[in-house]
């Protein structure tokens, strides 16, 4: 009968731990061990290239570039057995049952006097999970429990440390599918007491929230235009005094075209904590969805990201047109539908060719995803003649003709 393995913690910061073997085991052992502070000695008369990378790079490791000894694991705590060979394996677990050091087996863990837990670490947590030698079981159990905790479905006073009742956390929803928040900001969102969205933040997330938090509409606060962010700032304020968490939820990351810092400023004026979890900007991620990369090697070494919420000839504008007319690199134009005409023909007049691919993608990254391939000179044109509309995004580039 094989009894069950007691799960203890182990201290091993300035102790000797012997690894034998320098393959695939030692390589994901050997970041954990020496992270824990050990003085790890390895012992293998070849490693592989990424355990030979770690051996100088990481303090804490000492290659011994020959086979296995015995007396090898004189003055250890620790041990493992990772040889591809099971006789030296054996001889290595012999070798620590007589110096009453605990040693893994790698290739027959009923065989060793430890075993290894599958392991994860999390906001200070380390969680390990053992399943009588069933890898794959432990290896399951160890990703759903992970999963849990990063999405709030386990909660503890750790994992939510960056909760703060009585505070504002400004949460980049990502470009539209659901599934591109962080995994920070999903957390934000299961404990928010109140969230305060974005037309463009993903509604999905909203739908999963639980029927007590009072969510609101950003976009239909009563208030002029001109108003809106003051009285979204105000918003934010009084529900954080009132001892609420409050998440601001917008499109994309909160520090693009967003206005988020101005929320940030606000609320340290008022004296109300607020923290800011990035996103996964339209800027890059709705290219890629649509298979364009914003670089590539050897086509370009700059991309721009560029508002068009202003005409080039409004005196409020601060983008310098020609320099961008100039350069060969991406150029993503948001919020440059409604005056497409214009930046097309201030690019061509600037000096970018005419012929200058460009792709417009709208509702990127959602099922309601419209893609368009035009030219620099004809993508007005076609972009009416589709009828496209905001939210949309124009890259204009060598890279807009990619696409497999
Ligand atoms: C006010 S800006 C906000 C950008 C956002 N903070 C970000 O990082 O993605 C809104 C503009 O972003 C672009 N945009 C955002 N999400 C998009 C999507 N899913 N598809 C296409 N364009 C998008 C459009 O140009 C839209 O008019």
């Amino acid at each position: 009968m094989t009894e069950n393995p007691y799960l203890a913690g182990l201290r091993l910061a300035g102790r000797k731990v012997v690894v034998v073997g320098a393959g695939s085991v030692a390589q994901r052992r050997l970041p954990l061990l020496v992270d824990s502070g050990a003085e790890v000695t390895v012992i293998a008369p070849s490693a592989t290239p990424a355990v030979e990378a770690l051996d100088g790079r990481r303090p804490g490791i000492t290659l011994v570039s020959r086979t296995y000894r015995d007396g090898d694991l004189a003055g250890a705590w620790y041990a493992i057995a990772a040889t591809d060979d099971p006789e030296v394996n054996a001889a290595v677990v012999a070798e620590a049952d007589g110096r009453q050091i605990f040693c893994v087996r790698a290739d027959r863990a009923v065989d060793g006097s430890a075993v290894t837990p599958a392991t994860f670490g999390y906001s200070g947590l380390s969680v390990g999970v053992l399943a009588g030698g069933e890898h794959n079981r432990s290896a399951a159990i160890r990703s759903a429990i992970r999963e849990a905790l990063q999405d709030g479905t386990i909660t503890e006073a750790q994992a939510a440390a960056d909760v703060v009742r009585g505070g504002v956390a400004l949460v980049g929803g990502g470009p539209g599918d659901p599934e591109l928040i962080t995994v920070r900001g999903r957390r934000m969102l299961f404990h928010a007491d109140v969230v305060v969205a974005d037309r463009l933040a993903p509604p999905e997330l909203l739908a999963e929230l639980s029927p007590n938090v009072e969510v609101v509409d950003a976009a239909k606060i009563p208030y002029g235009r001109a108003m809106a962010q003051d009285a979204i700032n105000a918003l934010l304020i009084d529900r954080a005094r009132a001892g609420k968490f409050v998440v601001r939820l917008k499109g994309g990351d909160p520090f693009v075209f967003a206005r988020g810092y101005e929320e940030v400023q606000a609320c340290a004026e008022a004296g109300v904590p607020v923290t800011v979890v990035p996103g996964v900007t339209s800027a890059i991620a709705v290219p890629a969805l649509a298979g364009v990369p914003v670089t590539h090697r050897a086509v370009n070494h700059e991309f721009v990201v560029v508002s068009g919420h202003v005409a080039p000839d409004d005196p409020e504008s601060l983008v310098n047109w020609d320099a961008l007319a100039a350069m060969r690199g991406t150029i993503v134009l948001l919020m440059a539908i409604e005056r497409i005409e214009q930046f097309s023909a201030i690019l061509q007049k600037g000096g970018r060719p005419a012929d200058t691919p460009v792709l417009v993608v709208q509702h990127g990254t959602t099922p309601a995803q419209h893609t368009l391939r035009a030219t620099l000179a004809d993508a007005p044109e076609k972009i009416r003649a589709e009828g496209i509309r905001p939210p949309a995004i124009v890259i204009i580039g060598a890279v807009a003709d990619f696409g497999v």
